[in-house]
């Protein structure tokens, strides 16, 4: 069957990482900003591994200098994404990328975002929420006046905080400022952890960070007693596959342990993560998985009530997407 038209909900996509390569490349001829390295000569992104990948990602946002192009950017992903059946999507939203963490840049940033958002919202019938997510090779001391940012904007569309970037710098403590900040200012908590790290990893993320969601988590596989934890606690996964398998974590979908996950009684999810990048979207993520383990509507209705549960946004807005 064409999954195109399931409804779908997604809860792990970086915005900045959702730019289709033409979009980013057309800034960069807009603004003269010289970034032709990181394309292939097809015009994709070209990366060699994740190290790299968060170097190339990072120069696309170079081109992302105004909010106006963050509105435009919105607009594109959140077409695609309707394209894809997505109903309702929470985006990693980094004030880093988006006037360098100044407070009064990001509330126009964030203007912008959020306008596109309620056009989507008319037009599309697709809901978006926005996490707050500083990045955690920045460091530490760079992560608070993130966390002061998502505070200072909470609210219905700002509904969480996160942390993503590369998971082997610091320990989760050290980030534990900017995520008792967000929490005092009523933000729900999730956090990249378990995607290069190991289970210990996932362990520290919850004990120190006391986050509500795991980003990926998929190394808690190797973990029995962890996989019980996350189950009876009912942490959901935000699993993206197609990007692991993308990043060569894992070899193929076939390989990828989402389905034993599942049965460990793990409450798992399906995202995309930056969909461009690892040419993927929700409906190839899906096609992926029912061949992959032959999953049915049964399967993929499942995943998205995980996804409702564990999702950011009240409950108004819970019982609208149902
Ligand atoms: N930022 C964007 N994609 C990411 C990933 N897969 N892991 C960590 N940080 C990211
Ligand atoms: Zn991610």
């Amino acid at each position: 069957m064409s999954w195109r038209a399931f409804p779908k909900i997604e809860l792990h996509l970086h915005l900045e990482g959702a730019a289709p390569p033409a979009f980013i490349r057309a800034l960069s001829t807009e603004k003269s900003i010289d970034i032709s390295k990181i394309f292939t000569e097809g015009g994709a992104y070209a990366f060699r591994d994740f190290q790299h990948f968060l170097k190339v990602y990072e120069a696309a946002t170079c081109v992302l200098t105004t909010p106006r192009d963050f509105g435009r950017l919105t607009s594109a992903v959140l077409d695609t994404l309707a394209e894809n059946g997505v109903v309702y999507a929470e985006t990693f939203l980094s004030p880093e990328f988006c006037g360098g963490g100044d407070l009064h840049a990001w509330r126009d940033y964030l203007a912008e975002i959020e306008d596109a958002a309620r056009l989507a919202e008319s037009t599309h019938g697709l809901t978006l929420k926005g996490i707050v997510t500083h990045i955690r090779h920045f460091g530490p001391e760079a992560a608070r006046p993130i966390a002061l940012c998502a505070a200072e904007t909470a609210g219905d569309f700002i509904c969480g905080y996160g942390m993503a970037g590369d998971e082997n710098v610091g320990r989760a403590r050290d980030f534990a400022w900017a995520f008792d900040c967000a929490r005092e200012a009523g933000l729900h908590l999730t956090s990249h952890a378990g995607e290069w790290g190991g289970p210990e990893s996932i362990r520290d993320t919850l004990t120190d960070l006391r986050v509500e969601r795991i980003g990926h988590g998929v190394a808690a596989i190797h973990d029995r007693a962890l996989m019980e934890t996350l189950a009876d606690r009912e942490i959901a996964l935000e699993v993206c596959p197609g990007s692991n398998v993308a990043l060569g974590i894992f070899p193929s979908f076939a390989a990828h342990p989402l389905a034993k996950l599942r049965d460990a009684g793990v409450k798992v999810t399906v995202s995309t993560d930056d969909p461009p990048f690892f040419h993927t979207s929700m409906t190839r993520e899906y096609e992926a998985l029912s061949r992959a383990f032959g999953w049915t509507e049964t399967d993929f209705a499942e995943l998205n009530q995980n996804a409702l549960a564990a999702a950011f946004c009240d409950e108004d807005t819970r019982a609208r997407v149902r």
